[in-house]
């Protein structure tokens, strides 16, 4: 604590047991096996959803794996803001809430004015907490910013169902972004002349990609496939050449170190060949990232059984329920009108727990669309299905997001979210984002299917009046 203002933690010394600080024991990863896009497909989840889960692939690992006890702190909702705040330490650390509840912005202009330009303040939002997120068996509290309180309020209220249920359990493979490089000319022969002559400097190329950003080969990662074709269209005098550059990114969401490499890789192609023939007609165009993120892919699966279902909603069985679910999964799966909206709820959970952890949200935006609309029209990401006596539901989408890197831990804030919930890797960081996606969309159907939207929000907004 020490540099801190004495005043800052008066509030929460009144009431501080020892913080509990849950043990965390990190799974080394196997060595990264290829692009996922080589990969042979997984088994789907089910047969009679196949078209859409051909997506699901392979070398998917397990969480880091680790056991705590429940950390769901019973009527959190209906404390006042003290006592919500003194009620936290029982579940993290006085320094990780004082540097989490930042009560003097002065202090924190110089990081501010560093993450961004022209900046002139600091903007403020609610900060709200759920208490437990269970994924891979440890429960976590994680924080959310989000100015609609029923995202904070369905998201509590699944996760803490989740919980009972045994938490989510997710998977991911290991992260994998490409940049595009391309070079354009007007003579479609000559493109794919050009194509095949780069393509045979592959070494050449993941070399000087490597050697542009040597970070990412230190942890691990790196620069590992680059190939190359042409694309044009009837009607267009164009052919580009476009080289697709993969890169396992690590711990890091990697945008940076992906364009850098690109561009390297862009400048020494311009250097071979464009300056030794300036009247070859093949001109260079761009490098750059693309979103489109079929390396990144995260599952995220729950089961309810239905007698912990009869709880969740007043005078409807479980059973009932779910079936409810499941019909309006299927309508999803059916009608893109309604995917759209049903991914819509899922990316509000996630934005709203990526907010306090600086991610670039609208990377995540534009590779979950992209990814939900791979078979040519718009397919929920996240499914739910009967099976015996439980209803199951299975989030998978790519989560681009970074554990270090970019401005993950730019101020005592950010670096204090990834604390409370113990996020520590890139695949904790998936594992809790993914979680709150699938409890964000349980919570979202189960309103829609039960009592309707109005009258969820309507609750909810009496309660904020009183
Ligand atoms: C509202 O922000 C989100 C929902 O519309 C999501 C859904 O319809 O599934 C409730």
């Amino acid at each position: 604590m020490g540099g801190k203002p004495p005043t800052r933690l008066c509030w929460l010394r009144a009431l501080a047991p020892s913080a509990r600080r849950a043990p965390h024991q990190h799974t080394p990863l196997p060595p990264c096996g290829g692009h996922p896009r080589n990969a042979p497909k997984l088994a789907s989840f089910n047969p009679s959803y196949e078209g859409f889960f051909c997506f699901q692939i392979a070398f998917f690992h397990d969480f880091t794996l680790t056991t705590n006890a429940m950390s769901h702190i019973s009527g959190f909702h209906r404390l006042s803001i003290d006592k919500r705040r003194q009620a936290l330490l029982a579940i993290s650390s006085e320094d990780t809430l004082s540097d989490l509840l930042v009560e003097n912005t002065n202090d924190i202009m110089p990081a501010l004015d560093r993450m961004s330009e022209n900046v002139v303040g600091a903007f403020c939002q609610p900060l709200s907490v759920l208490t437990s997120v269970s994924v891979n068996a440890l429960s976590r509290p994680v924080a959310l910013v989000t100015e609609e309180p029923s995202v904070v309020a369905a998201a509590n209220a699944a996760s803490a169902l989740f919980e009972r249920c045994g938490g989510v359990r997710a998977h991911y493979c290991q992260p994998v972004t490409s940049a595009q490089i391309v070079l354009v000319t007007d003579d479609p022969m000559q493109a794919m002349d050009f194509s095949a002559r780069l393509a045979c400097m592959r070494d050449k190329w993941l070399y000087i990609a490597n050697a542009s950003d040597p970070g990412l080969i230190a942890a691990g990662g790196g620069a590992f496939d680059i190939s190359f074709e042409c694309m044009n269209r009837a009607g267009f005098k164009s052919t580009f050449i476009v080289g697709t550059l993969d890169v396992h990114t690590v711990d890091v969401m990697g945008a940076n170190a992906v364009n850098t490499m690109a561009e390297a890789v862009l400048s020494a192609i311009e250097r071979e060949f464009l300056l030794a023939t300036p009247h070859s007609g093949v001109e260079r165009l761009m490098a750059i990232l693309t979103n489109a993120s079929p390396g990144r892919i995260v599952q995220a699966t729950i089961s309810l059984p239905f007698s912990a279902l009869d709880q969740y909603k007043k005078n409807v069985p479980g059973q009932r329920l779910a079936q409810k679910l499941e019909y309006a999964s299927q309508l999803a799966l059916v009608c893109p009108q309604r995917a759209v909206t049903h991914n819509k709820g899922i990316l509000n959970g996630i934005f709203a727990a990526a907010a306090p952890l600086a991610q670039d949200t609208r990377a995540i935006a534009a590779s979950a669309i992209d990814f939900a609309c791979q078979s040519g029209t718009h397919k929920p990401l996240a499914v739910w299905q009967i099976h015996e006596n439980a209803l199951q539901g299975i989030l998978t989408m790519p989560i681009v997001a970074g554990y270090v890197g970019g401005t993950t831990h730019a101020t005592p804030a950010i670096a204090a979210a990834f604390e409370l919930a113990h996020i520590h890797s890139y695949e904790d960081l998936c594992g809790v984002l993914t979680a709150i996606g699938l409890a964000q969309n349980f919570a979202a159907l189960a309103a829609l299917v039960t009592e309707g939207i109005q009258a969820g929000h309507m609750k909810l907004h009496a309660r904020k009046s009183n």
